[in-house]
């Protein structure tokens, strides 16, 4: 069994994101900037945050928060997503989730230039991904991705079930496998899926991303699977200063001895998220995507 370490391949992507900053910087060129906007105090997405503007400084990317009090009216968050729209110095932002509940998060989303949506978010990227056109991709499914392809895992023909079907996670992740360049037969499960563990014991590829600590068992898995564990999961934990641990939504310790690769929590998928969102970001400052 081999952890795929989502945290060394994302020091190892930053370090060659500064490379291409440098390179920006000799030619005189702007460096790529990404603003994050954050509303009220949600401590999960303040460490979300916090994560984001400091992976920009640590690879040289210009960063910008914008905070936000809870009481904030949706017409004033819209006016602060049309003013970054139309920022020419700035080459793509994201509006933390979840917003309060006063606030339309889908109508906050479709405001959002899709050129600048770099969490890969709006309805026009999503489309686009489905169809195999250049898109920002979602950062989970994004970073899911360079897991596999630069640790050379084989994708083709394999089958591949995915355990949930959230419009960020799950769904693109499914979508994408099943394109070409990946070609998985892939199989999305769900809360109403009839013999969930029967479907997953199929599973060459098991993609978890449910959000339910430790729910894949070990005797839903086939020897030799590569598991990807989307989960991040605070349980109590009484010996720890925070007074919580942070588990997948795979128990680990019974199914790692049965696989080939498995990603651990913390340091796997959860670590690329963000190394993601920074690729996106070059992406749009390099308008690879859009011209
Ligand atoms: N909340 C949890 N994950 C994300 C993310 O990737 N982007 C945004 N904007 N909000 C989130």
């Amino acid at each position: 069994m081999q952890i795929l370490d989502g945290k060394l391949l994302s020091e190892q992507i930053k370090a060659e994101l500064a490379i291409e900053v440098d390179q920006l910087k000799l030619e005189g060129k702007k460096v790529p900037h990404l603003v994050a906007v954050l509303v009220g105090d949600n401590p999960a997405s303040e460490v979300y945050v916090s994560n984001k503007i400091r992976s920009c400084e640590q690879t040289g990317f210009r960063s910008t928060l914008i905070r936000r009090n809870a009481d904030i009216s949706q017409v004033a968050l819209l006016q602060i997503v049309h003013d970054l729209n139309n920022d020419p110095e700035i080459d793509g932002f994201i509006v933390q989730l979840p917003l309060p509940k006063h606030i339309n998060e889908e109508k906050i989303t479709l405001a959002i230039d899709p050129k600048k949506d770099v969490d890969g978010f709006h309805p026009v990227n999503f489309g686009r991904m489905a169809q195999g056109l250049p898109a920002f991709l979602p950062a989970t499914p994004y970073g899911i991705l360079e897991i596999l392809r630069r640790n050379n895992i084989e994708t083709a023909g394999k089958h591949c079930v995915v355990v949930g079907r959230s419009n960020i996670v799950g769904t693109p992740i499914s979508i994408l496998l099943s394109r070409k360049g990946f070609d998985c037969t892939v199989t999305l499960t769900h809360s109403r899926t009839k013999d969930l563990a029967g479907e997953v014991r199929r599973a060459d590829i098991i993609v978890a991303a449910i959000g339910i600590p430790n729910f894949i068992k070990g005797d839903w898995v086939k020897e030799g699977a590569v598991v990807i564990d989307v989960g991040i999961n605070r349980i109590v934990d009484t010996t720890k200063k925070s007074g919580f641990k942070l588990v997948g939504d795979v128990d680990f310790d019974a199914v790692a001895p049965k696989c080939s690769y498995i990603t651990p929590v913390p340091g796997g998928v959860g670590a690329m998220t963000v190394t993601a969102l920074l690729m996106n970001t070059m992406k749009a400052n390099q308008k690879e995507i859009y011209s």
